[in-house]
């Protein structure tokens, strides 16, 4: 599937607030609509010189393309996230989008399970809502080291999201991994058409061999440090199983959203 053209868009924040922790949600207004597929994502620009030189992707969180209202939910990871966290709204916003291949969908009537690690819930929040307004029926399964580190319920609600939550500690939800949860689901529960996921790597190879030992296809959405954005530097290069061999396959453009069973974890 290729790319549609994309397109540089200055957009209007209405809105950067705090959900928890070091987490941001950014609501925008693009003059034009995107009309991104959950998984894509777009490049936003940090301040209006050089210094830093690369623009930094984020996932689609939500996109109400009536009303040409995005959102992005940003962890703070470092210097130019930072930025973004103290960007204010009324401020103009330099993005590039959307980029990349998304999940696949809707491929199919079947329930989905949809399995986010921390800050890796961004996209699969955007497919829940997509999916829960179709009327396609799914799980959804988020993880993070305890209560505070995830959203509050009433974040889900506006989209009348009910996800599953595990938590380390045990302090919400499930005890344990969100990886332990969807072992748990599995044995418990009827077997999936098919699993997303986003993640940490270690996170995303466990929901991988989850899938493969049951047959059951999986889609993760891979991160890597990105560059141009448009598969022509090579510098996010992940490498993929394929006849026996090993082969590079850009994020930003074959990606970020690949076959699980494809992705070459343990190199
Ligand atoms: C396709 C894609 C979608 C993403 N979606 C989101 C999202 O929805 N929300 C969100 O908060 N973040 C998302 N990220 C990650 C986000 O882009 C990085 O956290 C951000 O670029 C870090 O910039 P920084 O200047 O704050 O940190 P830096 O100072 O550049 O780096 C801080 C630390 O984070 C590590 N790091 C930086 N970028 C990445 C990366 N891409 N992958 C792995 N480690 C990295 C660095 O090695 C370093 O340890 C996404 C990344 C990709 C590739
Ligand atoms: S970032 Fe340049 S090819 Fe992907």
């Amino acid at each position: 599937m290729e790319n549609k053209a994309q397109i540089a868009h200055r957009c209007l924040l209405l809105e950067n607030k705090a959900v928890t922790g070091d987490w941001f949600l950014l609501t925008l207004q693009a003059p034009l609509p995107l009309q991104a597929r959950p998984g894509q994502f777009v490049q936003l620009r940090l301040g209006p010189g050089t210094d830093p030189l690369l623009r930094r992707p984020f996932s689609i969180h939500h996109e109400d393309s009536i009303a040409g209202r995005l959102r992005l939910l940003v962890r703070v990871a470092g210097a130019g996230t930072a930025r973004v966290a103290a960007f204010v709204a009324g401020q103009e916003i330099d993005l590039l989008g959307p980029f990349g291949q998304g999940f696949p969908y809707p491929e199919e009537k079947a329930k989905a399970l949809l399995v986010g690690g921390g800050i890796g819930m961004a996209p699969l929040y955007f497919l829940a809502a997509q999916r829960r307004r179709e009327g396609l029926p799914f799980d959804f399964l988020i993880g993070g080291r305890s209560a505070a580190s995830l959203p509050a319920d009433a974040y889900f609600r506006e989209h009348r999201l009910e996800p599953s939550l595990a938590t380390e500690d045990g302090s919400r939800g499930f005890r344990g991994t969100v990886t332990a949860l969807l072992e748990h689901r599995l044995l418990t529960g009827p077997q999936p058409g098919r699993i997303h996921a986003c993640g940490p790597l270690p996170m995303l190879a466990r929901v991988a061999e989850i899938g493969r030992a049951r047959g059951i296809p999986t889609h993760v959405s891979l991160e890597s440090r990105l560059a141009c954005a448009v598969g022509a530097c090579l510098g996010c290069a992940f490498p993929f199983h394929r006849d026996g061999a090993v082969e590079y396959r850009r994020v930003c453009r074959d990606g970020p959203v690949f076959n699980g069973e494809e992705v070459c974890f343990e190199s």
